[in-house]
């Protein structure tokens, strides 16, 4: 608890920003401010709440979601790095990365003028595991919180050598129903299709979702939008410094052997990752940032 107190003392705003602590250690962020609400867990930088003011939750996070230190937590904003999948040559380091399930610090709050949060994380060089990731780096994440959410995830190389890095912002967006939504923008991109063996396909129209969806279009670096007529909203995706989009949404059976998706889980979410995988890893030259940048807004869907 003295951590916790020690941490509102120096991060926390009235009526703005506080930290709590669940009993097994896991801490968390809470953000109100005049234009939404957001949750953030320090483990991996988390974010797993965000809802604009008056809005119904735009970040999903499962109802089975386990909060457990080292564990992944189902739902939210994951951050993927310094790799995306499996790692390309060693199958027993943590899939997706080690920076979400690692403990992340806090190294700045601020109430800005247009009545947003602005919360920045760090990952501390300790937490590291210099087996998997031998490289001179540093890692943050910058995000505002407010009718918009924006993350600028900040990758810096300080070593001699360039660095291979992939990434996402691994985000589960809340929707009505899968079966309904519509993703636009993606229309003529070429994928990976992983339900179907790696096998690169062409995307005609807009992306529906009939069975497990699991690809890679690459080479977008372009903006996309989530159509949910049940929730009669879109979600609009900007991106910069992104080159690839993930689409994924495991479908029933595979949902039912993860079993922290909850019941029907995967009715109610789709991931769009901001991500660069595969062909789009990122080649980051010494002494050099590189900048995976998004942000989320919503607009009411008007039917026509
Ligand atoms: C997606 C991958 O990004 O993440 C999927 O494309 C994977 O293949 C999914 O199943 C979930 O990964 P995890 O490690 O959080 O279960």
């Amino acid at each position: 608890m003295e951590r916790i107190t020690e941490l509102n003392r120096r991060y926390g705003i009235p009526h703005q920003v506080s930290f709590s602590q669940e009993p097994n250690g896991f801490v968390f962020v809470d953000v109100t401010n005049p234009q939404a609400t957001a949750r953030i867990a320090l483990q991996g930088a988390q974010i797993i709440h965000w809802s604009p003011k008056g809005e119904a939750p735009v970040i999903w996070l499962s109802e089975a979601a386990s909060f457990l230190p080292g564990k992944s937590i189902r739902g939210g904003a994951p951050v993927c790095w310094p790799w995306f999948g499996p790692h390309e040559t060693q199958r027993d380091f943590p899939a997706h990365g080690f920076a979400r399930t690692t403990l992340w610090e806090i190294s700045g709050v601020e109430s800005r003028p247009d009545g947003t949060t602005k919360l920045v994380f760090h990952l501390p060089e300790s937490a590291t595991p210099k087996n998997q990731w031998p490289h001179a780096s540093t890692l943050e994440s910058h995000i505002t919180i407010g009718a918009h959410l924006e993350v600028d995830l900040v990758t810096r190389n300080q070593g001699n050598h360039p660095l291979t890095l992939g990434q996402a912002l691994h985000t589960y967006f809340q929707v009505g129903d899968i079966r309904t939504v519509r993703l636009h923008g993606l229309d003529g991109c070429s994928y990976l299709d992983k339900v179907d063996g790696g096998v690169c396909k062409v995307q005609q129209g807009a992306v529906n979702f009939t069975q497990e969806t699991d690809r890679i279009y690459l080479g977008t670096t372009h903006n996309v939008v989530i159509e949910d007529p049940q929730m009669q909203r879109q979600i609009h995706i900007a991106k910069r410094g992104s080159a690839s989009t993930v689409v994924w949404n495991p479908w029933i059976e595979k949902a039912a052997k993860m079993g922290d998706l909850g019941e029907n889980g995967y009715l109610h979410m789709v991931c769009v990752e901001n991500a660069n995988a595969a062909e789009d890893v990122v080649m980051l030259a010494p002494e050099t940032d590189h900048h995976l940048w998004v942000r989320y807004s919503t607009t009411a869907l008007t039917s026509t």
